[in-house]
């Protein structure tokens, strides 16, 4: 059996990720590969409820609830989605996952780092993605692109957007070996070319 990859896609909103994934899994497919397309919150079932509450939600959040809401949604995604497709030797291409929870929660809502790690870990029973995609776009380009009409997060304002880049930086710097940082200001052909050579390198 071939061997089942699972790859990650992130960024602030708006950083043009779900173009990116598309692409890449017209690229896999054409390689005779089963794709599986999938996101976070919300790919399937109990999922899309917690993703409704988590994006239009218009009472009071806590940082610790909406962590925990993300990290829930993310246990149900990875034991009945995403582990099973890679066992199944599936491309598993997901947009957002782990690295979310830290950008987000962790330095744009300032939850202590090591807490997130550690809740991650649990939620995912340990299993890390195989690569990671970070598209870098700066804060402005990232909110002309969301527009007006704005989600729960999407509303958090500018100042929290700047920490959330940040925080994806500091991942990518973090973790060079799993996590590829890509411009993603430059064309879509020219981010699609650069993302299939590190496909092709690894
Ligand atoms: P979505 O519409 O999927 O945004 P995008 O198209 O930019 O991926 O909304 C998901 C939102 O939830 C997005 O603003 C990022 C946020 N989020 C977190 O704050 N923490 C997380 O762990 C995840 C998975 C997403």
């Amino acid at each position: 059996m071939t061997k089942g990859l699972f790859i990650t896609f992130e960024g602030v909103d708006g950083c043009g990720k779900t173009t990116q994934i598309e692409l890449l899994k017209k690229y896999f497919e054409n390689n005779g590969r089963t794709v599986l397309l999938t996101r976070e919150p919300g790919a399937k079932g109990l999922g899309v409820k917690l993703r409704e509450i988590l994006l239009n939600y218009d009472g009071e959040v806590s940082p610790n609830c909406e962590s925990f809401l993300f990290l829930a949604d993310r246990a149900q995604h990875i034991d009945t989605i995403i582990k099973p497709a890679v066992e199944r030797g599936e491309i598993v291409l997901c947009d957002r996952h782990t690295d979310s929870t830290v950008a987000y929660q962790g330095y744009g809502r300032g939850i202590d780092l090591n807490r997130i790690n550690l809740l991650n870990d649990i939620a995912t029973s340990g299993m890390k993605p195989d690569l990671t995609f970070i598209f870098d776009i700066d804060i402005d380009t990232s909110m002309s692109r969301v527009g007006k009409e704005k989600d729960r997060m999407e509303s958090a304002g500018v100042e929290f957007f700047k920490k959330v880049r940040e925080g994806y930086l500091a991942i990518a710097k973090q973790e060079p070996q799993r996590v590829k940082l890509i411009d993603g200001s430059k064309s879509i052909d020219d981010i699609h070319s650069e993302v299939l050579a590190i496909i092709k390198s690894i």
